[in-house]
């Protein structure tokens, strides 16, 4: 049985760049295999987090996983921090992995970039993200396509670890959606859609209002010419809108195009506003319902005994390929 593993950050703000490049896929994924997916709580603390709000996000985005579609039956569901073969990994896999490597991810250089002095964590990050993955057996790693080269990091690492100690782990693969593994911010189409953009009608956050979601649909940058046409390099703006009501809509974009022929593009703004609200609707009362529910928490503990279950196998594994003392 094949088998996937991913993880979201607990940092607020789940968008619909989120659920589009990340979500959407785990919930599909459940009927094709074996599903992990994990709350990434030590990911979020390579930058400083407010302790009574990382608590709050985390169980946030649990209730989100599950008001999505997410089914406990289905996949194992599980805060990061609750098992420690997470970080032990982490560090058997810092000791088999270069500073060279780790200064070309792309995602280091653009969090560091600002920063005087960047966390030692914010360097490593991609040491866990790696034991995350690598502890489950995973062949696939549904993400959006931020992600990729953590992933390639993750198969050198994997293979390099292989061919020293014979066969220890599964070398996972990247697994982006057709459509949408980049959603733009909506402000400036240049930018991927991001938790921490200063302007908040830069995204749709997953529960935002009907009125937050009409106002950042009508404020989205488009260009001047007024033609309903797919072309992410000439028309980035729209061929954004294009992408978030195809996914939402179920339809095809070649489809949207047709039907908006002559029309303008505040028609098509109009219509996503309610396309997106309608999905949200139905995520949103979910949500409320699971939230504050004792269920939630019962669905933790039970995703991290099966969690630690197969990572600690893992470990063992691990750790009599390097030669550490087991009694
Ligand atoms: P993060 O919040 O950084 O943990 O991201 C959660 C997931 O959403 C990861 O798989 C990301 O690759 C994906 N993701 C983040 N931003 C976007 C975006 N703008 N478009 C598509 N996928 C995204
Ligand atoms: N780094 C990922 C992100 O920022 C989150 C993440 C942590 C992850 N561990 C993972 C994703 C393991 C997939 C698999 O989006």
């Amino acid at each position: 049985m094949k088998r996937a593993f991913s993880g979201v950050q607990p940092t607020g703000n789940i968008h619909i760049g989120n659920y589009i490049g990340a979500l959407k896929q785990f919930v599909e994924l459940q009927n094709e295999m074996e599903t992990v997916y994990c709350i990434v709580d030590l990911h979020s603390i390579t930058v400083p987090q407010d302790p009574k709000e990382l608590k709050e996000h985390t169980l946030d985005v649990a209730a989100l996983y599950l008001s999505v579609g997410l089914d406990p039956e289905k996949s194992i569901i599980f805060i990061q921090s609750t098992v420690p073969a997470h970080t032990e990994l982490s560090w058997i896999l810092t000791c088999h992995s270069y500073t060279g490597e780790l200064s070309r991810m792309t995602q280091f250089k653009d969090k560091s970039r600002e920063k005087e002095s960047a966390p030692a964590g914010l360097f490593t990050y991609p040491l866990l993200m790696a034991a995350d993955i690598l502890l489950y057996d995973a062949q696939f790693v549904p993400v959006g396509n931020d992600q990729k080269q953590h992933i390639e990091l993750t198969r050198d690492i994997a293979e390099r670890f292989n061919n020293k100690y014979g066969e220890t782990f599964v070398v996972p693969q990247y697994k982006g959606t057709k459509v949408g593994a980049r959603i733009m911010a909506l402000d400036n189409p240049t930018n991927k859609m991001s938790k921490s953009a200063e302007n908040e009608y830069s995204r749709i956050s997953l529960l935002d209002s009907p009125i937050k979601v009409k106002k950042s649909i009508m404020k989205a940058t488009t260009d001047s010419d007024n033609e309903i046409k797919f072309d992410e390099e000439n028309k980035p703006g729209i061929s954004n809108l294009l992408t978030i009501y195809s996914v939402f809509s179920g339809m095809e974009v070649g489809d949207i195009e047709k039907k908006y022929k002559g029309c303008g593009y505040g028609q098509l703004k109009k219509d996503l506003v309610e396309v997106v609200n309608d999905s949200l609707v139905d995520i949103q009362k979910k949500y409320n319902e699971i939230r504050k529910s004792e269920e939630l928490i019962k669905i933790l503990k039970e995703g991290r005994e099966k969690a630690q279950t197969i990572s600690q196998k893992t470990m063992e594994r691990v750790k009599s390929k390097l030669g550490l003392v087991r009694f």
